[in-house]
């Protein structure tokens, strides 16, 4: 059975699924997107990520094309159609086709575009394992709190990555840590509080983040929303990372020093464990 995408409206085989040459996503990186993690056949923290779709969309100004309830069974129906209940699911909006022209065109239709990346998520060996990052210079636009498709910076980085031995980048301005590539980046404090960057525009609102930091409150755990440097991570307890697609996942070396003994941490374990919990509870309410 071939891979079904959903584009404009219609679910078919990826092979069918053709953009148009003049899209402007494909011409300008003209567009937003957003990512969703899939658990046991539930879409976790979905409100928040389609609130964050209308706010990227509003304030790039394309029009959003479907409502809450339109996405949510597109996003069921998509996962159905490729049997998946655990993994991931991209969704993207670009402003549409038309000649090349940097303004906005006057007519065109946004090009929306969905499909599923089936992983495991619960069992990842990454989170039993933990991951190494690297850090870099943060060379992006400065209005990350928008989830554009215009991802080079982070396909640098990433790649930056990989070439040291690393999973992920660890962005880095003025000497402080934004965050990762494609995830939010936490560090614990020996004292073991949590500290995480707060929201700006130096980066993204990451949802699993926020649902993070209200777990750990309900937890007792002490938070600190501020800046952290790349010298302060270094001499860090713990270091973990969160998104969509990873949950909690933690960091066990920095450029290439260990964090702490170099093995995931007990709060860091803690924390992945609040969130998988949350993210299975639903489930269990409904039954
Ligand atoms: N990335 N920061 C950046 C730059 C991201 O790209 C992401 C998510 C996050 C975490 O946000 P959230 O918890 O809402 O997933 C933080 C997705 C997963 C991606 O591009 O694949």
């Amino acid at each position: 059975m071939s891979r079904i995408v959903f584009l404009n409206g219609s679910f078919l085989p990826i092979e069918e699924a053709k953009v148009p040459f003049m899209d402007r996503g494909f011409m300008f990186g003209d567009g937003v997107y957003e990512g969703v993690g899939m658990l046991d056949g539930r879409l976790i923290d979905n409100e928040a990520h389609l609130e964050r779709l209308e706010r990227s969309l509003r304030e790039v100004r394309i029009p959003n094309p479907y409502s809450r309830a339109e996405w949510t069974s597109f996003q069921e129906e998509i996962a159905r159609r490729n049997g998946m209940t655990e993994g991931f699911i991209y969704f993207q909006v670009t402003r549409g086709v038309a000649e090349r022209d940097f303004v906005f065109p006057e007519n065109a239709t946004p090009t929306v575009a969905m499909f599923t990346q089936a992983k495991s998520i619960a069992n990842a060996p990454a989170a039993e394992k933990g991951i190494a990052v690297i850090t870099v210079p943060d060379q992006r636009w400065k209005r990350r709190d928008i989830k554009s498709i215009s991802l080079l910076a982070q396909v640098l980085a990433k790649q930056a990555a990989k070439e040291a031995g690393a999973q992920e980048a660890w962005m880095v301005e003025d000497g402080f840590v934004t965050e990762g590539g494609s995830s939010s980046a936490f560090i614990i404090t020996k004292a073991g509080a949590v500290i995480v960057r707060p929201l700006s525009h130096a980066i993204l609102p990451g949802i699993t983040r926020q649902s993070l930091l209200q777990l750990s409150k309900e937890e007792g755990i002490v938070l600190e929303e501020r800046l952290f440097t790349v010298e302060e991570a270094y001499e860090a307890a713990e270091a973990f990372l969160t998104s969509a697609s990873n949950f909690v996942v933690p960091i066990v070396s920095i450029d290439g020093r260990p964090v702490a003994d170099g093995k995931p941490g007990p709060l860091t374990r803690k924390l992945r464990e609040l969130y998988l919990r949350m993210a299975t509870a639903p489930a269990m309410a409904a039954e």
